[in-house]
């Protein structure tokens, strides 16, 4: 009999040990298979906090994805696959929503609709999983892989679902109108005047563009937020230093716009630098400096990049007065003194910090990686594995940042071909040395920060421990 093969979903979620490396040995161990091939595995996301306003869940996040597979396995068979593999990695089955190490779901089988109760010697399955519509860690990742493919119980899109689980379903929020651009900083602000004039809460998502999924998840987190969204897209040069890459930023406005439609924003923000509605208006003069957390880390390989930073989102919090603004902790350093900057100036924006968004192997995401070459691609998988790692040591008792941070540098100094340009682990409130060398006196725990240069390409990376 020949096979008959089938396009299958799979939902993978870890919150204990090495997470990356439970997602990686879950895909080893199916790939292996026979009967089961051509894995492609969606962007890994950290789910979000249940009712915290700011930063990743206190203990425990999960990482999460969602992976597409070709199978000639029947349902029940890729089913007990799935349970195999979390055996085979440890999981123990307890409390229905313990942690727990690896979490494999099946979501869809091609079109099937299965209602399977459980035997003896066999669990019960339900297909499509029954919780797919409701969970964004399961419809955020597919819909990046499979956005056209039919909910066989509905008959409507993965990415409309999607789309009406953020909200920005045509006509599901009020008033709303087609996406607007703005290449006028004057126009910009009489927008945003206009927005919450009529009592409407704005969200504003500040990037240099080339967007990814890492920008489309602030943007989506900011439309669950807030009324109406706001994406400023301006390469500003100020926060470029001398031979730094500022002449070859990646510029991908085609993309951009159709990324930003898909993600329901209200308004696109073309900044220019000078000239009459430029974001730095004629004579400007003012800088803008958060002295203490702009010092270490990237501070000190980046001398008056932070500067450049806080300058140039003063003016488009002046601008846009947003009531929310969001921020990527891959860019833990800029996201926590952008923190301190809205409190010290009284700007009234909340600054939300939104978790990292990584490729299937790890890498965070970043407009820069695309500079990245094959080989150097492979070495920069090193920096993920080494935070994740040390990551594991936490969560099995190590206290001790400076050995956290020493195994961190170990593990990229064996990479060849990665300058480490630090590796520190520092108070994650203050960015200041952790008081006793104990993450468990840390105030708001402990970042693990990495900047490393893969030939000229220059990646970051952190953990947050807490
Ligand atoms: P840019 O590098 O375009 O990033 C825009 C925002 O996206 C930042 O807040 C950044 O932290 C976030 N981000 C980038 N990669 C991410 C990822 N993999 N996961 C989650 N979030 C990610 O950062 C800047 O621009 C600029 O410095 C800016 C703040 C716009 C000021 O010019």
């Amino acid at each position: 009999m020949i096979a008959r093969w089938v396009t299958a979903y799979l939902g993978f979620g870890s919150n204990l040990g090495n997470r990356l490396e439970m997602i990686r040995r879950a895909c080893d161990l199916l790939e292996r298979r026979e009967g089961l091939r051509a894995l492609r595995l969606s962007a890994l996301r950290e789910t979000r906090p249940q009712g915290t306003e700011e930063g990743p869940a206190l203990g425990g996040p999960y990482l999460n994805a969602v992976a597409e597979v070709s199978t000639a396995l029947e349902p029940l068979a890729l089913l007990q696959l799935c349970l195999e593999v979390e055996a085979a990695l440890g999981r123990v089955r307890a409390a229905p929503n313990g942690p727990r190490k690896i979490d494999l779901d099946l979501l869809l089988y091609g079109e099937a609709v299965i209602e399977l109760p459980a035997r003896e010697g066999r669990p019960a399955l339900t297909v499509p999983h029954p919780r797919l519509l409701e969970r964004a860690f399961v419809l955020e990742p597919l819909a990046e892989l499979a956005p056209d493919r039919i909910h066989p119980l509905t008959g409507r899109t993965i990415r409309q679902h999607w789309r009406a689980f953020q909200g920005k379903e045509p006509g599901t929020r009020s008033g709303s109108v087609p996406m607007k651009e703005i290449h006028d900083a004057r126009e910009a602000a009489g927008w945003a005047d206009r927005v919450r004039s009529a009592g409407l809460s704005l969200g504003l998502v500040p990037t240099m563009g080339a967007l990814h999924p890492g920008h489309h998840s602030l943007i989506g987190r900011a439309r669950g937020e807030c009324d109406r969204v706001a994406v400023s897209i301006f390469v500003n040069p100020a926060q470029f230093g001398p031979g730094e890459d500022l002449s070859r930023y990646p510029r991908t406005p085609a993309q951009d716009l159709q990324g930003c439609r898909e993600q329901g924003v209200d308004l696109v923000f073309w900044g220019e630098a000078g000239g009459e509605g430029g974001v730095y208006p004629e004579g400007f003069q003012t800088g803008v400096e958060v002295e203490k957390l702009s010092r270490p880390l990237c501070g000190e390989f980046r001398p008056g990049h932070f500067r450049g930073v806080a300058t140039v989102v003063s003016i488009l919090f002046g601008l846009f007065k947003p009531h929310r603004a969001y921020f990527g902790q891959k860019d833990f350093q800029q996201a926590r003194l952008l923190q301190r900057l809205a409190r010290d100036l009284a700007t009234g924006v909340r600054v939300v910090i939104g978790p990292t968004v990584r490729e299937a192997d790890g890498l965070a995401m970043s407009s820069r990686n695309r500079y990245l070459s094959p080989e150097e691609r492979e070495r920069a998988r090193a920096i993920p594995r080494a935070l994740f790692e040390a990551e594991e040591a936490c969560r099995l008792g190590e206290d001790r940042p400076s050995v956290l941070e020493q195994m961190v540098l170990d593990r990229l100094r064996r990479e060849p071909g990665l300058v480490v340009q630090y590796a520190r682990a520092l108070e994650a409130a203050t960015l200041e040395p952790v008081p006793g060398d104990r993450i468990s006196s840390a105030r708001d725990g402990v970042v693990l920060a990495v900047a490393a240069l893969a030939g000229k390409t220059r990646l970051i990376d952190n953990v947050w421990l807490r």
